[in-house]
């Protein structure tokens, strides 16, 4: 693909794994100044040095993506870093097994910290920065599981729903003024998240076996990747993308 992200600067949230991980070697090849965050210091090192192999340039912060002092932070460094925000992916999440009757409440807070709260001050943030230049793209994570509720993962996807709310309002405040807001929605993406939700085989690997082959998360990359690609006048508003033989959720 084209290196047409030169001389734009990008933040990735949950940059030490997964999608987080392959999205930020990919927007680092088009040659987006990446930067990385996550709680994990050594992971984002090891990333920062697999970019800097390819000739690619990031900065790393560790630290928690549902704290709004770790978010004031990031976005002060990437503004000194480079003088500017181009593109925002709001991904760091984490998933969580169970329906409304059966999930674990003690994680309820946490989860909706990091998966609501956290992401949407990200989205806010970095929207009153993109709306002094008119322009600029932020691209949040949501889930399949939040574009159709099932009590598999029914609270984890009540997080995702309502990101994508908050998205869509987000949208809607700074779309005529040049600020693109994308909700992103995959199926099943192989990754640590399953192992840090709590699905074991039993009640997650067992029942996906038909599904065939899941994505990856360079397939999600991709996608990112596009979504950000499009000329200033075409958004992509939302985008859901799954194995194909997902036929559920
Ligand atoms: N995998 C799927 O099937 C799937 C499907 C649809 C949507 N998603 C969404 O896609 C996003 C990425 O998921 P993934 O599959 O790439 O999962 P993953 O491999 O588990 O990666 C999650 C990333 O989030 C970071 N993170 C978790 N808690 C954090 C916290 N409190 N503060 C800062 N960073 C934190 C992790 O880093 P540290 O542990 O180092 O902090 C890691 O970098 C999530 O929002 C998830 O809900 C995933």
């Amino acid at each position: 693909m084209a290196q047409n992200l030169i001389g734009k600067t990008a933040i990735i949230t949950g940059a030490s794994a997964g999608i987080g991980w392959a999205t930020a070697r990919e927007l680092a090849r088009r040659g987006a100044s990446v930067v990385l965050t996550a709680r994990r210091e050594k992971r984002l090192a090891e990333l920062s040095q697999a970019i800097s192999a390819e000739g690619g340039k990031s900065m790393a912060l560790a630290g928690d993506a549902g704290s709004q002092a770790h978010i004031d932070q990031l976005l002060a460094k990437a503004l000194e870093w480079t003088g500017r925000l181009d593109i925002v992916i709001v991904n760091a999440g984490r998933g969580l097994a169970g329906g409304a009757l059966n999930s674990d409440q003690s994680q309820w807070e946490a989860l909706y910290k990091l998966n609501v709260l956290g992401a949407a001050y990200l989205m806010r943030e970095a929207a009153k920065i993109m709306l002094e230049r008119k322009t600029g793209d932020i691209v949040a994570l949501g889930s399949v599981s939040g574009h159709n509720i099932s009590p598999f993962s029914g609270f984890y996807g009540s997080t995702k729903w309502a990101i994508a709310a908050v998205a869509e309002a987000l949208r809607r405040e700074v779309c005529s003024q040049g600020v693109r807001v994308t909700t992103i929605k995959p199926g099943i993406v192989e990754s640590e998240f399953q192992a840090v939700a709590g699905y074991t085989y039993e009640n997650f690997n067992k029942s996906i076996a038909r599904f065939g082959k899941v994505l990856s998360a360079d397939d999600v990359a991709q996608s990112i990747s596009f979504i950000i690609s499009q000329p200033q006048h075409v958004h992509i508003n939302e985008l859901v993308l799954r194995p194909t033989g997902q036929d559920y959720p």
